[in-house]
């Protein structure tokens, strides 16, 4: 089944200044489509690590590259979609029912999660073969 929103390339404001430019993200601005409930962050990730490898039920999410770069890989259960994320002006929207794995962190790199949930284990789906269960029968 076609999911109805996609992930995509979200950008954000941008404060040019000579001392430096600024983003800002708020709740109701009209550019996250949803409302944050949580933040959190991932850094010092060893070369070659890889992150995630799991999709939430109902979570979603937006990741920036705060420093550095990384890159997404999404899956729906049919289609792999790949993002690379270098700049802190922009950010990935990930709905839920996306397989999710982040890899080939650069050496100080920060990615951003901002979430329409709190943390809750149960939204987690952490094996591929009952996401893949789920994605066939359209529940992913
Ligand atoms: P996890 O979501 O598996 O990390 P990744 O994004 O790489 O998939 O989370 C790793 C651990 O951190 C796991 O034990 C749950 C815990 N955690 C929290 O306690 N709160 C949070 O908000 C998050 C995202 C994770």
């Amino acid at each position: 089944m076609q999911k109805t929103v996609m992930p995509h390339v979200i950008d954000l404001p941008r404060i040019y200044d000579p001392r430096g430019n600024l983003s800002f993200l708020q709740n109701n601005d009209g550019i996250i489509p949803f409302a944050i409930e949580r933040v959190y962050w991932i850094y010092d990730v060893p070369a070659g690590e890889e992150r995630g490898a799991h999709s939430h039920h109902e979570g979603k999410e937006l990741l920036i590259a705060l420093a550095g770069s990384f890159n997404v890989n999404l899956f729906d259960g049919k289609e792999w979609h790949h993002f690379i994320l270098n700049r802190p002006f922009q950010g990935l929207y990930v709905p839920p029912g996306y397989w999710r794995t982040l890899d080939n962190f650069s050496s100080g790199s920060v990615c951003m999660v901002l979430t329409s949930t709190p943390y809750d284990e149960t939204d987690y789906v952490r094996e591929f073969e009952e996401f893949m269960k789920l994605a066939e029968n359209g529940k992913a």
